[in-house]
């Protein structure tokens, strides 16, 4: 092969990369911003250095209200003084207007602020590349039944 040809080669190769990439550039829609409230209605004992949670998420704080989904992940208590933890978990909608599509939420803080923030990394579904932050407030608590009310607000802005 001359040299010639192979310099075509990679001058060619260099315009296939640069076309593919500005097709992607150019697709620049803007993008909505989506806020909810939803309310995650937590069974499980927040005192271990490893929870796995599958709440239920629900539109009111009743747990007859609406359902909006599931909160599934893990939190674990990273900080050595016991304070921060690690959440990592998904939104899992399936009501009418969500249904299928996820939220991926992740953070580390200190687990006993009245509000604790994490961010939204990403998503699928209606809210592909969905970035933003949604925060926890514990809105009720009983221990003797493990049971804890948390309202969630979400802040996201995606496609
Ligand atoms: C969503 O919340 C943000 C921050 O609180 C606010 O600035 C924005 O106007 C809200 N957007 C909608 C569509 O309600
Ligand atoms: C959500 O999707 C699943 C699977 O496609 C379906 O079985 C279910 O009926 C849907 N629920 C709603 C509320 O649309
Ligand atoms: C969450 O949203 C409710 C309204 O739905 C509001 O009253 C509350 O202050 C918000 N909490 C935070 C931490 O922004």
């Amino acid at each position: 092969m001359s040299n010639c040809s192979k310099r075509f080669q990679v001058v060619s190769a260099i315009f296939m990369v640069l076309f593919s990439v500005v097709p992607a550039m150019a697709d620049d829609e803007v993008m909505k911003q989506t806020n909810m409230t939803v309310f995650f209605q937590d069974y499980s004992a927040d005192f271990g250095t490893f929870v796995m949670t599958d709440d239920l998420v629900t539109e009111g704080p009743e747990l007859t209200s609406a359902v909006v989904g599931r909160g599934q992940g893990i939190s674990i208590t990273t900080g050595l003084d016991g304070i921060n933890a690690y959440v990592s978990f998904s939104l899992v909608f399936t009501n009418d207007a969500y249904n299928g599509s996820t939220l991926q939420v992740q953070g580390n803080g200190n687990r006993f602020l009245a509000v604790r923030e994490y961010s939204v990394v990403s998503g699928t579904g209606k809210f592909r590349y969905a970035r933003g932050y949604l925060t926890f407030e514990t809105h009720f608590s009983d221990p003797s039944t493990f049971y804890t009310l948390f309202r969630v607000n979400v802040t996201i802005r995606h496609y």
